[in-house]
């Protein structure tokens, strides 16, 4: 993923503020490299970009001072060439005439920029968005019109992507969209162009939605579209978004949650593809590797994630890690932490004030802080010595789903890591999260009916599944309003199981290592007359034990965790309709939490 937005104005402008603001809300899309362009009135391009976060670069390059009536910025997530200046986006065309960025893979880039430099084109970098602005140069130079030189040019570019470009000598801007998402915005003395919606809403909701094949031209007083095919104009009147930005990102989906779950394997690729070519990650490892304590701290669904973190590290780096629910930090640790420790403080959005607080406590006494979090440039990406993103984009349902599984994907990464394990198999845990969510719906029309109208439940884990378990009893709660306990199996025999009766369900999620303890557990249950539905590998003991199962794939034990929560996220997200509630916005909750 790649982010690229453009601004045409009236006057003369700072536009150097609006694209960085722009910048931050498309984070999300990438940041091995930012840069923006801006034209002057009288046709001077003003390139500045590196590679490195919106932050750093903004400021290091001072992109507020930057001025013109035109403006287009570029976020990279790598792929043709690697994160530097030279590859950043926008690009120069060879004399310096225009300047464009793109996002999403030109896939001929390699055979195009030989026939550029073939033609006597100055190609600067092995970027396949400066083969873009180059596709352009081509046909401007045969004496084409620029509306002409795109239509050309989009036949020569192979792949899926948008694509943005200005020309010096010229008041206007111009973009095209081959499978990326390209968004128009037209405001009252301006208009944009972004990838997403969202970044182009807290400037208007005036909205022009683009398709495949489809050229616009941008002035500060309009839009006009054309076909790619003929050049003929589209007549598309403006849209205006009523809603907030929740509606136009649903997809197709009846559900933020729906989609949500449905992202897990889109984001779980794209946190892999870009940590494993961080920076960021090496040194929160080798932060890691010196401390003499670690600590995991969260609260709700980040908590539940740094449970399961301890185990993949335990398992697989043979390393302790604390725990921590992040309001517990100070009554458990706070005398006992210095400068040689590392709190890794995990979060969606950054600003869960609980979590801030342990922070703030964390400082005073000198440790290393560290954070995994989804939204880039909130509070505790900036307390944070260092950062990983957990690259999901926007999460707009209450219940963390995607968050979540990111989450525990980047655990494992990191636990992989820290042990000298080579991380190849993690690159196929997208299509078992595929799997995982088809054999949910098979199963779960069947489950369904024998717990829906319980307003009491448990939901039980053992050993890897335990922090699964919590984190499917918090689902369950979040949306269903049934209260649902999660626990260890074992400790179900101490008591909670006084209140099995008839049908009374139980969930058990469990690895192939543990079905054996599980097995126990089913029984004690169901010789009660409990009904007990198992999430966990396709195995016979399951299958005659227990009353229902999901099967799920095992390819690690690890893995397979991660994969047993999908089953729960989409039992909760059933058994929240079949109830006539909202999944997405449940009662009494919020998404962030900026109180104590
Ligand atoms: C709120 C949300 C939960 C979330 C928790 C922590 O309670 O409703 O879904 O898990 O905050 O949020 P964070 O943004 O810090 O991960």
């Amino acid at each position: 993923m790649c982010g690229i937005f453009g601004i045409v104005t009236t006057n003369e402008q700072r536009l150097g503020p609006i694209l960085t603001e722009a910048g931050y809300r498309l984070s999300y899309r990438g940041y091995d490299s930012v840069g923006i362009a801006t034209i002057h009135a009288d046709g001077n391009i003003d390139l500045r970009k590196d590679a490195g976060k919106v932050s750093q670069v903004a400021e290091k390059y001072n992109f507020n001072e930057m001025v013109g009536t035109r403006g287009i910025l570029q976020l990279r997530w790598a792929t043709f060439g690697e994160p530097s200046l030279v590859n950043s986006q926008p690009h120069l065309d060879s004399e310096g005439l225009m300047v464009g960025a793109h996002n999403g893979n030109v896939v001929n880039n390699v055979e195009l920029r030989k026939q550029f430099m073939a033609e006597g084109m100055t190609v600067r970098s092995t970027n396949d968005g400066e083969s873009c602005v180059h596709a352009v140069e081509r046909y401007i130079r045969k004496g084409l019109s620029i509306l002409e030189a795109i239509r050309h040019a989009y036949d020569d570019l192979e792949g899926d992507y948008a694509f943005v470009i200005g020309l010096a000598k010229d008041d206007k801007i111009y973009a095209f969209k081959k499978g990326s998402g390209l968004v128009v915005g037209i405001g009252n003395d301006f208009a944009c162009i972004s990838s997403d919606l969202p970044s182009i809403l807290p400037l208007t909701r005036n909205i022009i939605f683009m398709n495949d094949g489809e050229i616009v031209e941008l002035s500060a007083k309009s839009a006009r579209l054309f076909r790619v095919i003929d050049g003929k104009p589209i007549d598309r009147p403006i849209e205006e978004v009523e809603d907030t930005m929740e509606a136009a990102q649903k997809g197709g989906f009846a559900h933020f949650m729906l989609k949500e779950i449905n992202e897990q394997p889109k984001v779980a690729e794209e946190l892999i593809h870009l940590w494993e070519n961080s920076t960021d990650v090496e040194q929160v490892l080798a932060a890691m590797q010196q401390a003499r304590s670690i600590y995991f701290i969260g609260c709700g669904t980040s908590y539940n994630a740094c449970v399961a973190g301890t185990v993949y590290f335990n398992r697989l780096a043979g390393r302790s890690v604390f725990p921590v629910a992040a309001p517990q930090f100070t009554a458990q640790y706070n005398n006992a932490i210095g400068p040689e420790d590392v709190g890794i403080f995990v979060s969606q959005s950054g600003e869960t004030k609980d979590v801030l607080n342990a922070v703030e406590i964390a400082r005073k006494r000198g440790m290393r802080i560290f954070s995994l979090v989804n939204v880039v440039g909130s509070t505790l990406t900036k307390l944070s010595e260092n950062w990983l993103p957990l690259t999901c984009g926007y999460e707009i349902s209450v219940p963390a789903t995607k968050t979540f599984t990111n989450q525990l994907v980047g655990f494992l990464y990191l636990a992989y890591r820290m042990g000298n394990i080579p991380t190849s198999p993690l690159l196929q845990i997208p299509q078992w999260m595929n799997e995982a969510i088809q054999s949910s719906q098979d199963q779960i029309p069947h489950i369904l009916p024998h717990i829906k109208d319980w307003n009491d439940l448990y939901c039980l884990g053992y050993g890897l599944t335990y922090p699964i378990a919590l984190e499917g009893a918090l689902k369950l709660k979040e949306i269903t309003y049934a209260h649902c306990e999660g626990m260890l199996s074992t400790e179900f025999k101490h008591g909670p199981l006084a209140a099995v009766t008839k049908g009374y369900p139980v969930i058990f999620t469990t690895t192939t290592a543990d079905i054996p303890v599980i097995i126990s557990g089913i029984n004690e249950v169901t010789c009660r007359g409990g009904c007990a539905i198992a999430i966990g590998p396709k195995d016979e003991r399951l299958d005659t034990n227990a009353n229902y199962v999901i099967s799920i794939s095992q390819p690690t034990p690890e893995i397979a965790s991660i994969l047993s929560v999908i089953p729960l996220q989409l039992l909760s997200y059933h058994m929240s309709l079949s109830r006539g509630y909202d999944p997405d916005f449940p009662r009494n909750l919020s998404k962030t939490l900026t109180v104590d």
